[in-house]
């Protein structure tokens, strides 16, 4: 005996020519009898074409038999007003789930299937040049031909806009957050949502709720690594990071002087204790080259990046030296703290990047 069911799911492969929907979830087919496996019922019709009429009837009739019906006994009549507007509504309700499937299928880089590799950028205390190194790592990468995303996780002292020379907000897409695009990185930072120079004083917990949404509600596309500039030392927000992302390794960058390495050994356990891979120790303010004489001067001391990769049994993957980028406000691609490709200190950048990569295998 066959059902109703079986009959309906026979036509889902017939979609009506205006309402683009399938037969059944349309109702256009009603009125449905079955007695000992035959089948009669009656069939709306958006078109009063009659070659489309008989044409439908053979579908249907054809459908019906392979589902096990008999005698097949169609009865065809329009559409009144009234179902023509239901199956409007309903074609709309359609487009609207659509829509929604679509939005949600954005990508949940936190999800370790995803494949997302994560950089956690970390220092011991702030000033070190900590958003200086991730956001030129991040360009490095990116000019390596990787696809960079950057969360400028620092939600007290976010300053990455200001430092790529970011100048607009992102834009929501289907409410989501589209990241904007620098220099062939995709940056999100707390600084896109909070009015110039209103102080953030929101609590521990919403700030670890907004960041949250830096990793579910943005349009991250096909980003490989994802950087991100932590808030420095040891603090809640530091730690509701790594724990966020456990999957996540880790860079600590430092001054060279002694005291600066003792600092920055706090967050080199903190990455420990949350079993966060080490990858090395950037030391920033390495030195000074003279620019005439091409000799380093040791201006902030020597020997702390090494001493903490010691310590923290990694290594020291590079010294940065000493100097702000030589670019200027007039340049359409201005940035205050992105060294360009083909200088010495942008050079030691593209040597990190590659030597980072190589590592991550
Ligand atoms: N290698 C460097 N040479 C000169 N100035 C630097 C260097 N690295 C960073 N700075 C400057 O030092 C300040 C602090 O750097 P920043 O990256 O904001 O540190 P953090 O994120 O650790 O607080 C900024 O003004 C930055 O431009
Ligand atoms: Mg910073």
């Amino acid at each position: 005996m066959i059902t109703k069911e079986q009959l309906l799911n026979a036509i889902r492969h017939l979609h009506d020519p205006e309402f683009q929907l399938d037969l059944a979830e349309l109702q256009f087919v009603r009125d449905m009898m079955i007695k000992e496996d035959n089948v009669s019922a009656t069939v709306l019709l958006s078109s009063e074409d009659e070659s489309y009429k008989q044409n439908l009837e053979r579908q249907i009739t054809a459908a019906f038999q392979q589902a096990g019906a008999k005698d097949v006994h169609l009865r065809f009549r329009a559409l009144s007003e009234f179902d023509r507007n239901e199956a409007a509504r309903k074609l709309q309700a359609h487009a609207a789930e659509v829509h929604t499937e679509a939005a949600e299928q954005v990508r949940n880089i936190l999800d370790p299937a995803e494949g997302v590799q994560f950089i956690a950028i970390a220092s011991g205390k702030g000033g070190v040049g900590k958003s200086t190194v991730t956001v030129n790592l991040a360009v490095a990468l990116a000019r390596m031909g990787k696809k960079v995303g950057l969360i400028d996780a620092d939600i007290y002292g976010f300053s990455v806009p200001d430092m790529m020379g970011i100048e607009q907000k992102p834009e929501l897409v289907s409410n989501k957050i589209i990241p904007v695009e620098r220099f062939g990185v995709k940056v999100i930072s707390m600084g896109f949502f909070v009015e110039e120079n209103t102080p953030v004083i929101w609590r521990g917990p919403m700030l670890g709720k907004m960041l949250r949404n830096f990793f579910q509600e943005v349009s991250w596309g096909d980003v490989e690594m994802v950087l991100l500039d932590l808030p420095p030392g040891t603090g809640d927000v530091a730690l509701d990071v790594h724990q966020m992302i456990p999957q996540s390794k880790e860079i600590i960058v430092t001054t060279p002087h002694a005291t600066a390495a003792f600092v920055a050994a706090r967050a080199g356990a903190m990455a420990i204790h949350t079993e966060h891979e080490m990858l090395g120790i950037v030391e920033n303010m390495a030195y000074y080259q003279c620019g005439q004489c091409g000799e380093k001067d040791y201006v902030f001391g020597r020997g702390g990046g090494a001493k903490l990769a010691e310590e923290l049994h990694t290594e020291l993957v590079a010294q940065i030296p000493l100097g702000a980028p030589d670019n200027h406000i007039a340049e359409p691609d201005y940035s205050p703290s992105v060294y360009k490709a083909d200088t010495e200190t942008g050079r030691i950048y593209a040597e990190l990047a590659r030597h980072i990569v190589d590592k991550l295998g």
